[in-house]
């Protein structure tokens, strides 16, 4: 665990007990059985107690300024909601949805106005009402259609408009894609320039609503605290304008998300809030009172790995090493080239051993789906071992960091009759990775995770239903179907419809 006190010169990324207890675990892995696991399913290694470090060691330096809202749509595991409504932190939620499970994880009703930002700016009519019945005052916004409907809802339940904050949400770069150094071409979709920002307060302002602030995202990942520059100018040079041609006073900037758990989070807060003082005492403009921020993979990133094995290395013409592995996006939607890192692992003896990656060499990484976009990774260093004339480089294995933000519940059922990854907590891991009762423990909490429903209410309407429906399928065997192709796919289809089923009965009625 890292002590918040340290200085730190690396980012969360790579924080995880896999990592930081090597030689303990790699000791008691069972080499053969273990890669006997791995053909079959990938591992999801939990561990959730570090987003109590990373909020911590991030609020050191960004939390003296305004409130870290976490942006929920990075992970919406309950663990990590409770604990974080548990340190009174914020939360940017993109739908209704997510204000829906983090009401199921406690956060109070009274709360919900101050510690709660929806950052979509294009949002469902119905969310928007549905956010403003239970108490959401604070929303981006970069288009007319949006404050449009926000102001209408407000409208039918009668609120004081003053009291409707609006964030307007500005481009993070010149011209209408992100241009070079961005993850993502966000302008394209998102954000405004200065004179489309003043034409959106003047709407805003004749709806009676506040135009709070500004706020802008440069793209997930960003290891360049540079990034934020082309905002932090926009919002100064606006925070004057708005002064001066339409006498609005702007108290908030939000710096939303982007941060890399690569990089040490006093990298950006030192570069940018001393950026925020420059730039607003050039622009003439008085600084804003809040400094919100709204990170996601920062928090969460090393809150889980992922292990897969190696299966098939093909190397292309130009020396790149085609390496498929038994996980990839396939399971799990977007874990993509943004803030992963990989460390690679040999069987020697039946014990794990370290593998170096080699810098000159470089490799693809893929799942097993057959399909080109189910790669995990592009041109990332690979060791020696990882060639296809090597007797034991399908012995390798992969330890994905980063695996905690942005993966688990875009997880596919069955594609391509891949079975999902198996989800445990460290210790479990560590202790009993061999035992029939972990099998159990981790497939159920796979399932009743892609139902989207609370765990115990989906697990017993499944294994209640299992018994009745698949006959020779006990809901407390289902550790030894793993082992019987036929049953596994039967049992994989019943839990699908099951959910379905159950989603279909227990849903509430539509308002
Ligand atoms: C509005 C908004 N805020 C915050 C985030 C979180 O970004 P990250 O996980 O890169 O910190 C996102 C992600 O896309 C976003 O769209």
């Amino acid at each position: 665990m890292t002590d918040s006190n340290q200085p730190l010169h690396k980012g969360p990324l790579t924080n995880h007990p896999i990592t930081e207890n090597f030689a303990d675990w790699s000791h008691l892995v069972d080499g053969r059985k273990f890669l006997e696991q791995l053909t079959r399913h990938a591992y999801r290694v939990c561990h959730y107690s570090s987003v109590i470090d990373n909020y911590n060691t991030f609020h050191k330096h960004f939390g003296h300024r305004g409130t870290i809202h976490f942006a929920v749509k990075a992970s919406a595991e309950p663990f990590v909601l409770k604990t974080l409504i548990a340190l009174d932190a914020g939360f940017e939620i993109a739908t209704y949805s997510e204000l829906r499970l983090l009401i199921e994880c406690g956060l109070p009703k009274d709360k919900i106005g101050k510690k709660v930002n929806f950052g979509q700016t294009q949002k469902e009519r119905s969310d928007i009402k549905k956010a403003l019945r239970d108490g959401v005052r604070n929303f981006a916004t970069d288009n007319i259609h949006d404050i449009r409907i926000i102001t209408e809802a407000a409208g039918q339940q009668q609120m004081n408009k003053k009291d409707i904050r609006l964030q307007i949400r500005l481009f993070n770069a010149a011209g209408s894609s992100s241009g070079e150094g961005f993850s993502q071409s966000f302008n394209k979709r998102y954000g405004v320039d200065n004179d489309q920002a003043m034409q959106l307060a003047e709407s805003i302002v004749a709806t009676g609503m506040t135009v709070a602030g500004f706020t802008f995202h440069p793209g997930s990942g960003s290891d360049s605290p540079a990034l934020w520059d082309y905002g932090v100018h926009s919002a100064a040079r606006l925070t004057r304008r708005m002064k001066e041609e339409l006498g609005i006073t702007i108290t908030e900037l939000n710096l939303s998300g982007g941060f890399a758990p690569s990089v040490p989070i006093e990298q950006y807060s030192t570069h940018i809030l001393s950026l925020i003082e420059s730039a607003y005492k050039e622009a003439g403009a008085e600084l804003p009172a809040s400094i919100d921020t709204e990170p996601g993979r920062w928090l969460v990133a090393n809150a889980e790995v992922l292990i897969g094995k190696v299966s098939n290395i093909k190397i292309n013409r130009d020396g790149t090493r085609i390496v498929t592995m038994t996980t990839g996006v396939s399971e799990n939607g977007t874990l993509t080239d943004l803030g992963l890192d990989f460390d690679f692992f040999i069987l020697e003896n039946g014990k794990a051993r370290k593998l170096e990656k080699r810098a000159e060499l470089r490799g693809n990484l893929h799942g097993r789906a057959c399909a080109d976009f189910d790669v995990i990774a592009e041109n990332t260093p690979v060791p020696a071992e990882l060639h296809p004339d090597n007797p034991i480089a399908d012995d390798v294995f992969v330890v994905i960091h980063g695996a905690g933000a942005y993966s688990h519940y875009m997880e596919r059922n069955f594609w391509c009759g891949i079975t999902p990854p198996m989800k445990m907590n460290y210790d479990e891991f560590r202790n009993c990775i061999t035992s029939e009762i972990n099998y159990q423990r981790a497939i159920i909490n796979s399932y009743a995770e892609r139902s989207g429903l609370p765990l115990k209410n989906a697990m017993t309407f499944i294994t209640n239903t299992t018994d009745r429906k698949l006959g020779q399928i006990k809901g407390s065997e289902i550790a030894r179907i793993l082992d019987d192709p036929e049953l596994l796919n039967k049992l994989g289809l019943h839990i699908l419809t099951s959910v379905a089923e159950f989603v279909h009965t227990n849903s509430p009625s539509k308002d």
